[in-house]
């Protein structure tokens, strides 16, 4: 929030804040997730920004009410089909990466995940302590046509290149999947479209990460491979995330989870979250300039050296969460110059 009021007061914006629960904190107060007020709140708004949902004291996955179903709720509510994870290696923090920096080079990978359908909100039956449970894989053509559309636009402005990921060998859904993404793709004969099995493909993308561009996926393996990919930027604390429908409204959260072990410490990577910030102002407000000047602001931190704990080196000087902050603010001033 700070730093997109310095953005505001850099590029003569005023953003108009409410906040609201969802999650753990809402289920303290209210017994549910997703609390009425909070809808209403995210409706009546241009834009959400995200915090974490979940922490230990929730985390029992037998509760009946659990923090992830205000988490898909909003999703399903705001009808989010589409959730952009861009992954892209920092080369000043390549040596935080498990992987040879030489394999990083260059690695830019936009990820589109189908976020309100599939196996996630497929139909499930639980009974109980019962010996049987289940959940459906399931995908309509519309449903797979639009995400698809998403990420075949994406591609157009980048490098023209599609993979598209699913298992078609074995499931029914996934071969519904892969002849509408094929479909779709013929509208689009300036983009290589090209297909993956989701198996063999978590091999490739940590093997020749930067031969990737645009990866589309259905929302359990989308899921899955985005947070394998996390690996190839050096930290998870790096990466934003959108979450659109069909027209301006998004939902923007880092891809990290709560960080339970270092809750309230202030010591929280904030990069992630500043990043999606800067993809709220680009999508949902359509400020391509003040969005580009914050993300060169978190680059200039960076290159600066500024480091949180977990982009540090061991038993170096780590910045704070607010810290970090100071940085990227004092960097933007000078990013917002004309
Ligand atoms: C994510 C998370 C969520 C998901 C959970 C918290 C419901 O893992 O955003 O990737 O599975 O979509
Ligand atoms: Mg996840």
């Amino acid at each position: 929030m700070r730093c997109l009021e310095a953005v505001g007061a850099a590029f003569g914006h005023t953003f108009t804040f409410q906040e609201a629960m969802i999650g753990g904190c809402a289920i303290d107060a209210t017994g549910n997730p997703l609390p009425d007020a909070t809808i209403q709140a995210c409706a009546a708004a241009d834009a959400v920004l995200l915090g974490a949902v979940g922490g230990p004291k929730w985390s029992d996955p037998t509760a009946p009410v659990r923090p992830e179903q205000g988490l898909l709720k909003l999703r399903g509510r705001f009808g989010l089909f589409a959730n952009l994870r861009p992954v892209r290696a920092w080369p000043a923090l390549a040596r935080y990466a498990p992987l040879r920096a030489d394999l990083l080079e260059g690695v830019d990978i936009l990820f589109v995940r189908e976020l309100t359908g599939g196996i996630y909100f497929g139909p499930r039956e639980e009974q109980g302590e019962g010996d049987r449970a289940y959940d459906t894989m399931l995908y309509t053509v519309p449903e797979v046509e639009r995400v698809a559309r998403v990420a075949f636009a994406a591609a157009r402005n980048r490098r023209h290149r599609v993979t598209s990921v699913d298992k078609a060998n074995v499931l029914a859904a996934m071969r519904l999947w892969r002849r509408t993404v094929t479909q779709v793709g013929a509208d689009y004969p300036d983009v290589a479209l090209e297909h993956a099995l989701v198996d063999s493909f978590t091999m490739n993308v940590l093997r020749w990460p930067s031969y990737f561009d645009v990866v589309l996926a259905g929302n359990m393996f989308g899921d899955i491979i985005t947070d394998e990919a996390s690996v190839l930027a050096g930290s998870l604390g790096m990466l934003p995330s959108a979450s659109l429908g069909a027209g301006t409204f998004g939902v923007y959260e880092p891809i990290h989870g709560s960080a339970p072990d270092i809750a309230g410490k202030g010591v929280a990577n904030p990069v992630g979250t500043i990043l999606s910030a800067a993809m709220l102002l680009r999508h949902s407000l359509g400020l391509e300039q003040e969005a580009a000047a914050l993300e060169a602001a978190v680059e200039a931190a960076l290159a600066q050296g500024a480091r949180t704990a977990d982009i540090g080196e061991p038993g170096a000087e780590a910045l704070s969460t607010g810290a970090f902050t100071e940085v990227v603010l004092s960097c933007l001033v000078e990013a917002a110059k004309p």
